[in-house]
């Protein structure tokens, strides 16, 4: 009996000590398993006389249960400390002060075009858009360029090797909504175009903005007056403004619309922002359009030119660095 007095002593004693759940684990494994102190103990009944084993029997029987009650009011301590400390260790302090948030922005060429089609779409243009990829017939053949003609090489083509290329301006997209209905005719064509090309004002793809409008005795005045009405509305500021003559195959008369601007250094020059003119005959007639009864006018426009010059910016390539720095300045 005294042993059984002095195990449970010092069981109780380890238990009590133990410091964390698998420790005491192996406590239960040592005193209460199949091998354990306390096991060994009720196996040892069956050798004792028969009045010495129920006083017996009946103080192991209680030494378990009471080691079995002391384990798992241990294991409870244990556990509500472990989740204590944990709960300590995940804690958040609700009264440091925040990290900040940034409010994402739209990319700059992105307000640009938005800007610009909002305008046109104001002043009566629909929206019309035709493939990136297109073919010979469209971006070059049904726009007056004839096989070999010479300002095919000012377009610096893209070829996929296969009759197909990538658009190297909007002007296919006027033919594509000439072909599909009748005049009259009022749409711009916004969307991304690509050349081969790149320096301080040039980039392999940008944006170009078309703008046709069809109908009778449409003029060049007409098309004077919507570019001013556009640009005035775009700027917000008074730019110096010229019309240069040009040439394209698709119009005649052509010109070219430059922009007054400092280049880096802060050199004066101008920038040009847009081709148009008066749509050639040959262009009308080839879309079934009757050049007697309409005429009318087109351009397109540099959407990232008119980007570098409403936002200050001297260096187009900019735009497509992906530099946080840079681009956060717009929000
Ligand atoms: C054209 O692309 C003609 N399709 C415009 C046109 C339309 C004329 C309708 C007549 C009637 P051009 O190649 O000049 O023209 O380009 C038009 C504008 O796109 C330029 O004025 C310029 O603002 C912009 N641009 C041209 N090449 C680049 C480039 N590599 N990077 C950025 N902008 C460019
Ligand atoms: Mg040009």
């Amino acid at each position: 009996m005294s042993q059984v007095t002095e195990l449970q002593q010092r069981a109780l004693a380890e238990i009590e000590a133990s410091g964390d759940l698998r420790a005491l684990d192996e406590l239960r494994v040592r005193y209460l398993g199949k091998k354990g102190e306390v096991t060994a103990q009720l196996k040892a009944l069956g050798a004792m006389e028969p009045e010495q084993r129920k006083a017996f029997g009946q103080a192991v029987n209680a030494l378990r249960d009471r080691l079995n009650q002391a384990i798992s009011e241990r294991r409870a301590a244990l556990e509500a400390q472990a989740l204590k400390q944990k709960l300590l260790s995940e804690r958040v302090d609700v009264t440091l002060p925040g990290r900040g948030e940034h409010r994402g922005g739209l990319h700059p060429v992105t307000m640009a075009m938005e800007r610009a089609i909002a305008i046109f779409t104001k002043l009566g243009f629909d929206v019309a858009t035709g493939p990136e990829v297109e073919d010979d017939h469209y971006n070059f053949e049904a726009l007056n360029f004839p096989p070999h003609h010479p300002a095919r090489a000012m377009h610096d083509t893209f070829y996929f090797g296969d009759g197909r290329l990538l658009r190297t301006h909007t002007s296919p997209v006027q033919i594509r909504v000439m072909e599909r209905g009748e005049p009259p005719f009022r749409i711009i064509a916004p969307g991304k175009v690509f050349r081969s090309d790149s320096d301080q004002t040039h980039t392999p793809m940008f944006n170009q903005i078309e703008g046709l409008l069809i109908g009778e005795g449409v003029s060049m005045a007409d098309l004077k007056g919507v570019l001013h009405t556009f640009v005035n509305a775009f700027f917000e500021r008074s730019l110096a403004m010229r019309f240069r003559p040009s040439y394209f195959p698709f119009t005649e008369p052509s010109a070219e619309v430059d922009i007054g601007w400092e280049k880096t250094g802060g050199e004066p020059g101008w920038l040009e922002i847009l081709g148009c003119g008066m749509v050639h005959p040959n262009v009308l007639r080839a879309c079934g359009v009757d050049p007697e009864q309409n005429t009318g006018y087109a351009f397109g426009m540099g959407v990232e030119r008119l980007a570098m010059l409403r936002y200050g910016v001297s260096d187009i390539r900019q735009f497509f660095e992906n530099d946080l720095e840079f681009l956060r300045q717009f929000n």
